[in-house]
């Protein structure tokens, strides 16, 4: 976010930087195939990607309809350039240290403007409703992007559960807040716990996912595990992650960003190529594994989500509203 971290940054080169997972484990059987597996056996572990650990395999996923053409974001880029300032600034401080952190069991408190306060757990939400696998663009405010295969839950059919009433205009979420193992909680370089929030009509949009997985198994730690909030048409900072609790409430909720730094950061942080940060253009966006030479790539309206949610601001000055 502010501070920029230029070591795996625009340009820098990654040994991930060479497939996704599949086209990865393809590539191992060809290899083995053509009788090079001894070979490739033997050669050093760094010459494999590595693949952060993630949880269990998730059953049953349910294949959705929400699933963009284009080239998957290789795991290991997934799970080491991350933001996730609960483990530190740096890119790759949520990989290094999010192993402190043991979130299970979890459960998230529900409350605010609802008929039905309470609580969900984890394994209640990934046992009972269906989870989807979706693949969605993902756009950070720093002109990076990524194609994730999620695996999630609609944000939209738990909220229902807890029977919002009509004062429920918003939303709003916070990430657990754990000191003890998450070591950046014990700075001050944010205003702890992390908060964001949504207008109810665009949390019960059918895009916005509560995320419970990527690449088919339990999300790793540096990705916000066990449940983080996936909003694929706003700047990847309102995806929240590591939530332990959702309020329902008649005025809009505070969101770090905006207080850390309200004129750069909205409230609605709609991905616009048309609105710039006030210190560098959201015109164009890297996509995360795409190697040292590759084109910047143009970004798109709602990243590219317009005909599906350009009606929710059916009406309002984008720009101001940002
Ligand atoms: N959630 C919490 N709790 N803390 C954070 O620092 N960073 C946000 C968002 N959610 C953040 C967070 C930002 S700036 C981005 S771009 C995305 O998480 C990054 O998600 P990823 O690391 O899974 O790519």
């Amino acid at each position: 976010m502010l501070i920029k971290n230029s070591r795996f940054g625009p340009g820098g080169v990654r040994p991930s930087e060479i497939a996704p997972k599949d086209v990865w484990l393809n590539r191992r059987e060809l290899l083995g195939n053509a009788g090079f597996g001894l070979a490739a056996l033997a050669a050093p572990a760094a010459l494999w990607p590595r693949v952060a650990h993630a949880g269990r395999k998730l059953e049953d996923l349910v294949k959705s309809d929400w699933v963009v053409d284009d080239v998957l974001t290789p795991l290991e880029d997934i799970t080491t350039y991350n933001n996730f300032y609960e483990f530190g600034t740096g890119k790759d401080d949520p990989s290094r240290y999010a192993g402190a952190f043991k979130p299970l069991p979890w459960s998230i408190q529900v409350h605010g403007e609802c008929e039905d306060r309470g609580t969900i757990d984890y394994e209640d939400l990934i046992g009972s409703f269906p989870v989807e696998e979706r693949i969605y663009r993902f756009r950070c405010v720093e002109a990076w992007s990524m194609v994730v295969p999620w695996a999630g839950v609609s944000l939209a059919s738990v909220l229902q559960r807890f029977r919002p009433t009509s004062k429920a205009k918003y939303v709003a979420f916070e990430t657990v807040y754990r000191p003890e193992e998450m070591r950046g909680q014990k700075r001050g370089f944010l205003d702890w716990p992390y908060v964001e929030g949504l207008r109810i009509d665009e949390a019960m949009h059918p895009l916005s996912l509560l995320a419970v997985g990527v690449y088919g198994e339990e999300l790793p730690n540096q990705n916000g595990a066990p449940v983080r909030l996936v909003v694929p048409w706003k700047y990847g900072y309102k995806s929240i992650k590591s939530i332990v609790s959702i309020t329902f409430t008649e005025d809009e909720p505070p969101t770090t960003w905006n207080r850390q730094a309200p004129h750069e950061y909205g409230f609605y942080s709609n991905v616009n190529p048309e609105r710039p940060h006030p210190r560098w253009s959201q015109a164009r966006e890297r996509r995360l594994g795409g190697g040292l030479f590759a084109r910047k790539i143009p970004t798109l309206k709602f990243n590219g989500y317009e005909k599906e949610v350009a009606s929710l601001y059916a009406g309002m000055d984008l720009i101001e509203h940002h």
